[in-house]
């Protein structure tokens, strides 16, 4: 498989600008110190808006081996849009990768999933990766409607995004009851569901889409699991909420290969 793993860190709303500088330094000393070797698992991290200049700042220009992004984009081109922050603005300070769709996002501010498209299509017009997230509720899994109802979403939020850009996003599977809850789902938990959407990606484009598109796992992903989640076939990477926030923790995930 070519498929290189990607290990998102998604700060959400913490770390001031000042403080993310602090964790961007001791996150390169980290990876230094471990021999990181960016060929085996890309470093990207998700800091606050307010954040991403800094972090641009001391990383372009390979001065460390970390890409990032941010954690939300308009799904309008600029304008009267009070708040929001455009996929130029972003592209301009560097983001490699956007998240969208978080369940957070989904259920906060009421995120739909053709919000979610538009978003997906406006990170990509302007060059940036989306980090399309979907994943279900508890109950919905004690209903054991899992597989269907994250499914269904990740068909909704590729609606008229074609083939050759499928292929070069990232799904985040995030099951909404592991996030931030220290309950991880088991790796066939989340195997099971990621096969399943690389399958979904097969019958909605082809074989080549599917095999290249790059699929995470997110939920309360730490040193201690990431191996293991790393071992099934369909699971490419992690986005990890929490224990992103350390710079010794965040290292030791990037590090998982070793
Ligand atoms: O975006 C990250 C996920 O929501 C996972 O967060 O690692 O704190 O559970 P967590």
């Amino acid at each position: 498989m070519s498929r290189t793993p990607i290990m998102a860190g998604n700060w959400k709303m913490n770390l001031d600008h000042l403080a993310a500088v602090q964790l961007v330094q001791d996150l390169g000393s980290a990876l230094a110190d471990k021999d990181y070797d960016k060929a085996s698992s890309e470093a990207v991290v998700i800091p606050p808006f307010t954040d991403i200049r800094s972090v641009q700042v001391l990383v372009e220009g390979d001065k460390l081996p970390l890409a990032w992004g941010a954690q939300d984009i308009s799904a309008n081109e600029d304008g009267a849009y009070t708040g929001e922050v455009s996929g130029s603005m972003l592209a301009k300070l560097g983001c490699s990768y956007v998240v969208v769709g978080h369940s957070e996002r989904r259920e906060y501010h009421a995120e739909s999933d053709e919000l979610v498209n538009a978003k997906a299509k406006k990170a990509i017009e302007h060059g940036m990766t989306p980090i399309i997230c979907c994943g279900e509720a508890l109950e919905v899994r004690k209903a054991g409607k899992h597989v269907e109802h994250t499914v269904g979403q990740i068909k909704a939020d590729l609606a008229g995004i074609d083939a050759a850009d499928v292929a070069k996003l990232v799904i985040a599977y995030e099951p909404i009851w592991a996030i931030g809850t220290g309950e991880t789902a088991t790796a066939d938990d989340a195997q099971e569901v990621c096969g399943a959407i690389r399958k979904a990606v097969e019958e909605l484009y082809d074989a080549p889409t599917a095999e290249a598109v790059r699929i995470q796992y997110g939920g309360s992903v730490k040193a201690g699991n990431v191996v293991e989640i790393m071992s099934k076939p369909d699971i490419d990477g992690a986005l990890v909420g929490g224990a992103s926030l350390k710079a010794g923790d965040f290292a030791e995930i990037l590090t998982f290969y070793k």
